[in-house]
C-alpha cells in the first residue's frame, strides 16, 4: 500500500503549488495562544491545548506535502519569566502530549528530536524527551524537530564554548573554524537551515529564535493566532514562499537583478 501512500500525498497537495520549489525545511513560531484563549474568555491554558491541536495538524500536513523537517519553537529560553502556573502547565503538557502521541508518532514513521538545552528541563520531561527520541531514531519519514528550552543566541554561545574548547585541548586548529564547524556544534546539527519560517498572531521578528539558521531563510507572518492556523493557511504561507526570488546575496540568473 506504499504506492497509494505515495499517489495520495501527490494528489493531497494544491494544484497551485509547484511540487518542485516545495521547502524542504519549515520552522514555525507558534505565536497568539494566550490571546486566542483570551478574546475566547478561557485561561490562557486552554490556548496551548489547542495550540498543540495545530501542531499535530501542521505535521500531518508537512509530511502529505512532502516538506522533509518541521522545527516548531515550544518554549524559549526566555519564557521561564511567565507565571509559575503557566510555566509548569507547559512542562507537564509537553510531557504527557509525548507519551500519548508516541505511538501514532512511530505509526507515521516520524523522527521526533528535541533542540535546546535540556538539561535545564524537568527530569522526567528529559526521560520522556530520551525515550521519544531514541524510540523514533531510525524513522525514515519527517523530522519533526521541537525547540524546548531555546535560545538562539545560548546556541550560538555554546558552540562558541565547544569550538574553543576543542582548540585549547589542541583538537583542532583556530582556521578549522569555518560554517560547516560551527554548525555541527549548533543543537541542529545535521538539519538543513530553514528555507521558511512562519510566525502567527502578526509580530515581525524572529525573538531569538534560529539566528545563525535563519540567515537567508524567507519569512512568512500571518496575523491569524496560532490555534487557528490551518491547512489553508499553510496553503497561503506555500504560495507566498513559492513568489519569492532567493537569490542568497547573490544575482538572479534569468533578469540580472
Ligand atoms: C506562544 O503563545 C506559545 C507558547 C509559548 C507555547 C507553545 C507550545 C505549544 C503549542 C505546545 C506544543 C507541544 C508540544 C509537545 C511540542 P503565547 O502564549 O505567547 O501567546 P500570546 O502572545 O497570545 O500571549
Amino acid at each position: 500500500m506504499l504506492t497509494m501512500n505515495v499517489k495520495q500525498s501527490l494528489i493531497e497537495l494544491p494544484s497551485d503549488l509547484q511540487q518542485q520549489s516545495i521547502p524542504n525545511h519549515v520552522a514555525v513560531i507558534m505565536d497568539g495562544n494566550g490571546r486566542w484563549a483570551k478574546r475566547r474568555g478561557f485561561p490562557r491554558i486552554v490556548g496551548h491545548q489547542k495550540g498543540v491541536d495545530a501542531l499535530k495538524n501542521l505535521l500531518r500536513c508537512c509530511d502529505d506535502w512532502g516538506i522533509q523537517s518541521l522545527t516548531a519553537y515550544a518554549f524559549s529560553t526566555e519564557n521561564w519569566g511567565r507565571p509559575t502556573n503557566e510555566v509548569e502547565f507547559l512542562m507537564t503538557l509537553f510531557e504527557r502530549v509525548l507519551r500519548r502521541e508516541l505511538a501514532q508518532m512511530m505509526a507515521e514513521d516520524v523522527q521526533i528530536r528535541f533542540v535546546g538545552d535540556l538539561t535545564g528541563l524537568p527530569e522526567s520531561l528529559q526521560k520522556e524527551i530520551a525515550y521519544s527520541m531514541e524510540k523514533t531514531s531510525n524513522n525514515k519519514g519527517i523530522k519533526f524537530n521541537i525547540a524546548t528550552n531555546y535560545g538562539g543566541r545560548q546556541e550560538i554561545l555554546h558552540a562558541c564554548r565547544v569550538i574553543a574548547n576543542q582548540v585549547k585541548q589542541g583538537k583542532i586548529d583556530i582556521n578549522d573554524i569555518d560554517d560547516r564547524l560551527f554548525e555541527n556544534n549548533l543543537y541542529t546539527h545535521g538539519l538543513t537551515s530553514p528555507d521558511l519560517l512562519i510566525r502567527t498572531s502578526g509580530e515581525m521578528r524572529l525573538s531569538n529564535f534560529l539566528l545563525w539558521q535563519m540567515a537567508y531563510g524567507e519569512i512568512y507572518v500571518t496575523d491569524t493566532f496560532w490555534p487557528d492556523f490551518n491547512r489553508q493557511e499553510f496553503h497561503q504561507a506555500l504560495l507566498s514562499y513559492q513568489k519569492r526570488d532567493r537569490r542568497f546575496g547573490k544575482l538572479n540568473q534569468e533578469n540580472g537583478k
